[in-house]
């Protein structure tokens, strides 16, 4: 016990470590990102990494060719964290980390949105098995979502909308029905394709998912959706933390994406930015935003020639505010 805690103290009696802390503290990064906030060599921040690591302050997790750092919250740190969290002793070197991180995720946002903003101009879409339609995994979602929630749902958001496809299926179960996306031209695809259905309880709007305040003015929501989505941002926490602010005291997030796999060719040429996710990772990200994990559909398998299995799951969380 004793040997531990000199060990924990050991591994935070380092600047750059306590920095590294901090940047942690608002949720999981991968280490090139560490190396870019903190403007050091890879091989420098590997070697703190290990020591946090060997110290129990942080979880290293390998995903593809990357690995992803995170806070190890074990209830015999998190005194800990949590004063580092609000000391403010070295106020402007975090500040400066910080936004180092965000130019850094900013230039990012900007290159996924030129990576779909080609592929729709080109021709309507975008990586190799989102061009599926399939009839079991859109049964499950339909049943998850009955099975669950009060039907006919009051509101309903559908987050990076692409071409509408949530609200195509699924508008029949709520009064009314939001599609949010940031790219013109798919928005304009998706709003002609509505149309064309007769959706008339659903609206397209222009709006960056990652900020809502801008989208609030269209209600609150009884249901998020986010399919086949998240995969695209370095840290998927940051868009429930945001579905939390839009959504109703008892409403829901439906999360649909890849499970964990190693088609890291998804990120080199597709833009993809996590290799899917897993039931632990999920339920972290609702925790954060004290969501609750209510239910989950069976994988879905999709196989196709020249790529590993790919399989698709769903997760469907629970506001508990
Ligand atoms: C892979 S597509 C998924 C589309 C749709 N959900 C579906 O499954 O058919 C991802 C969508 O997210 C949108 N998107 C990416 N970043 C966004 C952001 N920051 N705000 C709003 N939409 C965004 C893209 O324009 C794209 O249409």
């Amino acid at each position: 016990m004793l040997e531990e805690k000199i060990k924990t103290f050991a591994a935070l009696a380092d600047e750059t470590r306590l920095r590294i802390i901090n940047l942690l503290i608002d949720g999981e990064l991968s280490v090139q990102d560490i190396v870019h906030s903190l403007d050091q060599s890879q091989p420098r921040v590997s070697r703190h990494l290990r020591i946090l690591d060997e110290a129990g302050l942080i979880n290293r997790i390998k995903e593809g060719g990357w690995v992803f750092c995170k806070l190890n919250n074990d209830k015999s740190n998190n005194y800990l964290l949590d004063h580092l969290q609000k000391d403010k002793t070295y106020k402007n070197l975090k500040n400066r980390d910080i936004q180092r991180l965000y130019n850094l995720q900013k230039s990012r946002l900007n290159d996924a949105n030129d990576f779909f903003f080609k592929q729709y101009k080109e021709q309507y879409y975008v990586d190799p098995l989102n061009q599926f339609s399939n009839v079991a995994l859109d049964n499950q979602l339909r049943e998850i979502i009955i099975k669950n929630i009060h039907t006919p749902i009051n509101n309903l958001f559908d987050m990076g909308t692409g071409s509408g496809k949530m609200l195509s299926l699924f508008s029949s179960l709520s009064k009314t029905c939001v599609g949010v996306d940031n790219n013109h031209t798919v928005i304009k695809m998706a709003k002609s394709k509505l149309t064309q259905d007769n959706r008339n309880n659903c609206k397209i709007i222009f709006g960056d998912i990652t900020q809502t305040e801008a989208i609030e003015s269209y209600g609150k929501a009884d249901l998020v959706i986010y399919h086949q989505v998240l995969h695209y941002f370095d840290k998927p926490q940051d868009l429930i933390r945001e579905a939390k602010k839009l959504l109703n005291k008892e409403g829901f997030v439906l999360i649909v994406d890849y499970l964990k796999h190693q088609n890291e060719f998804l990120r080199t040429n597709f833009s993809h930015r996590r290799l899917g996710f897993d039931e632990t990772q999920i339920k972290d990200y609702f925790q954060k935003s004290n969501i609750g994990l209510v239910d989950k559909i069976k994988a879905v398998s999709f196989k196709q020639p020249n790529i590993n299995e790919l399989k698709v799951m769903a997760w469907l969380g629970k506001n508990y505010e």
